[in-house]
């Protein structure tokens, strides 16, 4: 149990110039008789004695107007969303954004749509959220500053260590927040609560009706935290990414994958040790499910062509053939590929050619070429790719030597 205050809490939880900020912001509030409140992440983490590093604020009616005069009289300046309501200042002396929404209500016309918003009290707006620990408010506005608005036990649940819905519909609203508990009870060490957990199977077929820029969205969130596999084991043990692909999965194959190197991790790092044993086909439903971004997709595709060919890749007979092999391929699925990859002779090829066969540089080129006698054409390129075939293999060293086997191959040609 906590001696302290809320409002000592909060304030212990801030840095000095955020604590300045937040005060200004609050009495500019109280002036106008506006209710002012901190929400969700940042009241939750301050509960848990964690740093308040992102603000989201709610004010009860219109928070443009009250962003408004808080940008003007704190000297800062902000951006508006007027469809939703809600406002983003940057404010001097902080270089991370502070979002300032209305207090509202949420319904969702059909499962998994965006909600339709409307202006509500604050437990209006503590309702519509996902889980009790996330659905908590601290007031800020004068007097009042330091009042925590708890109206589902999440200070308890954060005591307990429990991950719990508000409502048995939750789920089936937003079932991204099936990724959400995943993520909060493995970033906390805490659990879902077993009534919460009865609930993931009737939500999961409505993933299907999620965008796959919405469910991207969500992996990449796990990416970012300290452990990923962790959410993504509870995930593949709720039976949600099966319910993206049959072939998605995580064993301890890919758990390794995660624990041998330590966070941050690159998102398509992590698509390669997710993706890395799929099918073919099973990576080309996932990329068009989750919409992965271009490019991610096209060296995905390469990683896993590589994967295919890792037997022949590690038997290279010689340092051009691989070089051959690897020429078609980009830099980062190659890079990426030593982890899907398990043949060691393959990796180490890949390794080779990655640090020493493409850094292989000619002494001649093709203007070198012509003044030697060769006309202008396509036998160039293919002198070119042959006296490098042969510097690669050691057959020819230095520029004399190259030179000379120039000269040879033009004399074939003419
Ligand atoms: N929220 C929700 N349902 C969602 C997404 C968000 O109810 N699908 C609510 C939660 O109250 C959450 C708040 O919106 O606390 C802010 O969402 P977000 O910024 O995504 O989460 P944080 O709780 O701030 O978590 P994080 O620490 O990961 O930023």
């Amino acid at each position: 149990m906590h001696t302290m205050s809320y409002a000592d809490r909060l304030q212990s939880a801030l840095t000095e110039p955020d604590r300045h900020l937040l005060r200004g912001a609050a009495s500019i509030a109280a002036r106008l008789n506006r209710p002012l409140y901190l929400v969700g992440g940042p009241v939750r983490d301050c509960l848990l004695g964690r740093p308040i590093v992102d603000f989201d604020l709610t004010v009860e009616g219109d928070a443009i107007d009250l962003a408004r005069s808080i940008a003007r009289e704190l000297g800062g300046t902000l951006k508006t969303h007027e469809r939703f309501g809600t406002a983003r200042l940057a404010l001097p002396g902080r270089s991370r954004t502070i979002d300032l929404a209305m207090t509202r209500t949420e319904t969702y016309a059909r499962p998994a749509a965006l909600p339709d918003v409307l202006a509500g009290a604050i437990q209006d707006d503590m309702a519509r959220r996902d889980f009790t620990i996330n659905a908590m408010a601290i007031r800020l506005d004068g007097d009042y500053f330091g009042e925590l608005i708890d109206p589902y036990h999440g200070e308890a649940d954060l005591q307990h260590g429990m991950i719990r819905v508000l409502h048995a519909r939750s789920f089936i609203d937003d079932p991204t927040r099936l990724f959400r508990a995943a993520r909060f009870e493995q970033r906390f060490g805490f659990a879902v609560e077993a009534a919460t957990l009865n609930l993931i199977p009737p939500a999961l077929p409505v993933l299907d009706q999620v965008s796959g820029d919405r469910l991207r969205h969500e992996f990449e969130l796990i990416f970012r935290e300290d452990r990923p596999e962790r959410a993504l084991t509870r995930l593949h043990d709720w039976r949600v990414l099966r319910q993206i692909d049959h072939e998605l999965i995580v064993d301890d194959q890919i758990r390794a994958k995660f624990q041998s190197r330590p966070a941050p991790f690159e998102p398509f790092a992590c698509w390669v040790w997710l993706l890395g044993h799929c099918s073919p086909v099973a990576l080309m439903h996932v990329t068009q499910r989750l919409n992965l971004l271009r490019d991610d997709a096209i060296d995905l595709e390469q990683v896993m062509a590589l994967r295919d060919q890792q037997t022949l890749i590690g038997n290279a007979p010689s340092a051009s053939a691989l070089y051959h092999q690897l020429d078609y391929f980009g830099d980062r699925a190659l890079q990426a590929a030593t982890a899907a990859i398990d043949d060691e002779r393959a990796r180490a090829n890949i390794d080779r050619y990655l640090r020493e066969l493409r850094e292989v540089k000619l002494s001649i080129d093709g203007t070198r070429l012509k003044a030697l006698g060769l006309p202008e054409g396509p036998e160039v390129g293919r002198i070119l790719t042959k006296l490098r075939d042969a510097v690669l293999d050691g057959t020819v060293s230095g520029p004399q030597q190259e030179e000379e086997y120039a000269q040879t191959l033009i004399a074939q040609v003419n």
